[in-house]
């Protein structure tokens, strides 16, 4: 019976703590922090994920603005956008809900918002900041990983850690603040050879794919951490779930997170502290 990290119940007790911090805000500062969100299109994910962070803004006391966009917006009506809210004096936080539609270059987007608003950690010079181990904003997925596993009492120091993906937003940068934990760091991806042999040797296995139940008992060592990134629909029920086989795999891991109500709340609670810390930032 492994012990179940529940990003629900965590995210829960921090967002309490951040609500009681905002309160004391506009005494201080004559205002609370701001937080837009740019939603290009109507894909569902999307629009839930974008749902789920106007309600944790509620939650914490955050003023949040959600401008939605058609898919039909040109790359230039986007860009001046983003152009409007870096010169908002009022504007702390900037993100751009992710993917955007293919005509638009979302590289491009993500490099117009001023660095100092980059609530994901999207920003070139903040990924920069974060493999040179420079103070930055770190990406809101990656974050919630490490509070989970050292909220659990996970030793990270020294034990292996594999990491199945290598996307900009959780596989890259979760792996090196794996490795800036002071953990040995295997990054695995599509074109690994023998992945049930590299993901055997996990002591921490941290699944970042997008693949329903991709990750099978077979693959996990008994004791083993197993961190679940993915939020996937099954195919068979319909229902909600990750990138592991949950029921086969929790009877064999030490410590596990669910889908839903782990990594998902989570990052959604690290994405409302970094636009605190943009905000207070900028007194
Ligand atoms: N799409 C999926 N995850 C993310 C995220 O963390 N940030 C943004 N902007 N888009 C996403």
């Amino acid at each position: 019976m492994a012990k179940i990290i529940s990003g629900k119940e965590l995210s829960a007790k921090l967002k309490a703590e951040m609500a009681a911090e905002v309160a004391t805000f506009p005494a201080k500062y004559g205002r609370v922090p701001h937080l837009v969100v740019i939603l290009v299109g109507e894909d569902p994910g999307s629009v839930s994920y974008v749902t789920g962070k106007a309600k944790a803004s509620a939650e914490v006391g955050i003023r949040n603005t959600t401008i939605r966009k058609p898919d039909t917006i040109s790359e230039a009506e986007l860009l001046e956008i983003v152009d409007q809210l870096n010169a908002d004096p009022e504007v702390d936080g900037i993100l751009v809900q992710l993917p955007l539609p293919k005509h638009i270059n979302s590289d491009k987007v993500i490099a117009a918002i001023d660095k100092s608003k980059d609530v994901d950690g999207f920003h070139p010079l903040n990924v920069a900041a974060l493999w040179q181990k420079h103070p930055c904003t770190l990406p809101c997925t990656p974050k919630g990983i490490i509070k989970m596993l050292k909220s659990a009492g996970v030793e990270i120091a020294g034990r292996n850690a594999v990491v199945i993906g290598r996307s900009n937003i959780v596989g890259l940068p979760v792996s090196k603040l794996l490795l800036d934990e002071n953990a040995t760091v295997t990054t695995a991806h599509s074109r690994t050879r023998n992945l049930g042999e590299v993901t055997r040797k996990a002591e921490i296995l941290v699944v970042a794919i997008g693949r329903p139940k991709f990750v099978t008992a077979d693959m996990v060592s008994d004791g083993a951490v197993v961190i679940d990134v993915g939020v996937n629909r099954d195919p068979e029920t319909g229902k909600l779930c990750g990138d592991v086989d949950y029921a086969a795999i929790e009877p064999k891991a030490s410590v596990i997170t669910p889908v839903p109500g782990g990594v998902g709340p989570m990052t959604i609670c690290c994405l409302m502290e970094n636009t605190i810390e943009c905000f207070l930032r900028r007194f």
